[in-house]
């Protein structure tokens, strides 16, 4: 475990200043936001200095997203790019925790908060601070979470705990709901489908993760905190989704190389193959999914065992 305690400080005036704590993000429609002020809150309550540093493209991307610019963002998204950001600076440090925050674009890190994680200030900011990351997304963040990981570690930052709250919807009910509120910004139950996005109990109730940190943060120490936060239910793994996961990361690698192969000499080849791509992958998901679902099930009972191990030592920071 790579827990993190900071040096109690010899400077007494030093030692009764009041704990702070960033939080970097990017959420495009509020929900991670949402989630953020939730975890923050109690935070703030106990008196500690919460400062904001949203993260913004300095274009801003489409809500509600055409088509096209959807699936169009997906070469950079699944290829780790980055994109210009609007300026920013984060007020002067040290800060006690970092939280970063953020959603799943296409099993990776958002743009935005990839190209956080690539920019030339992001070093200044995470260098020799402990970093707690919160996702808010759709269902699969693990192979997310293992990137951000790695670029934490090669920022100079140290990872003490995730929390990711995710749509509690079976994997092709959420893809239906996500599409309409992606595509029409419409999040309302209908038909036999639920509301959009992470249920908002899932979303007040991450309150609790605020106090457990309000706790450590008070008492000087982020030893034990990501422990602390899995019995508390921080982040779960499912074997199936593990395995959808890591079959899906290795076909979408695929399918961007394909949208790409001629991009470079002819940008209309990219915007046409994003156009085939853009009706091929809801088909495959609905497909392929619920045969390689069921695949997955018969691989997990065959191999449950070591599944289970992987997902303890992917859970531990
Ligand atoms: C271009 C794009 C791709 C997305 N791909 C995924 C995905 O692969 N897996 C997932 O769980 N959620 C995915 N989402 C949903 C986001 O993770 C997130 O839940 C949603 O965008 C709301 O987040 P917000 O706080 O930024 O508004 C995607 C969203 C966008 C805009």
């Amino acid at each position: 475990m790579n827990a993190f305690s900071y040096r109690p400080n010899s400077d007494h005036t030093q030692r009764m200043a009041p704990k702070r704590v960033l939080v970097i993000h990017y959420s495009q429609t509020g929900q991670l936001t949402d989630l953020l002020q939730r975890i923050t809150g109690p935070l703030v309550e106990a008196g500690i200095h919460v400062d904001h540093l949203p993260i913004e493209p300095l274009v801003p991307f489409p809500f509600p997203w055409s088509r096209v610019a959807f699936f169009n963002a997906f070469p950079e998204s699944t290829g780790r790019e980055p994109m210009p950001l609007r300026p920013f600076s984060a007020a002067e440090g040290p800060y006690d925790l970092i939280i970063l925050g953020y959603t799943i674009w296409y099993l990776n890190p958002s743009i935005p908060i990839t190209s956080f994680l690539l920019h030339p200030q992001a070093r200044g900011i995470i260098q020799g601070r402990p970093v707690l990351t919160v996702i808010g997304s759709r269902n699969m963040w693990v192979m997310a979470q293992e990137y951000v990981r790695e670029r934490i570690t090669a920022l100079g930052g140290s990872l003490v705990g995730n929390i990711a709250v995710v749509d509690r919807s079976g994997n092709l009910t959420s893809v239906i709901t996500i599409i309409r509120w992606m595509f029409w910004g419409r999040k309302d139950p209908f038909l036999v489908f639920p509301h959009a996005g992470i249920r908002s109990a899932d979303i007040q109730g991450a309150s609790r993760f605020g106090d457990l940190l309000a706790d450590h943060l008070k008492g000087g120490s982020l030893e034990g905190i990501n422990d602390a936060l899995l019995r508390m239910g921080s982040a779960r793994i499912k074997p199936t989704l593990l395995v959808l996961e890591r079959r899906a990361t290795f076909v979408f690698g695929k399918w961007r190389r394909f949208i790409m192969a001629r991009a470079h000499a002819n940008p209309q080849s990219r915007i046409r193959r994003v156009k085939f791509f853009s009706i091929a992958l809801p088909m495959l998901i609905f497909l392929v999914a619920p045969l390689s679902a069921l695949s997955v099930k018969v691989l997990g009972l065959v191999k449950g065992g070591t599944l289970r191990k992987e997902i303890e030592a992917l859970l531990r920071y």
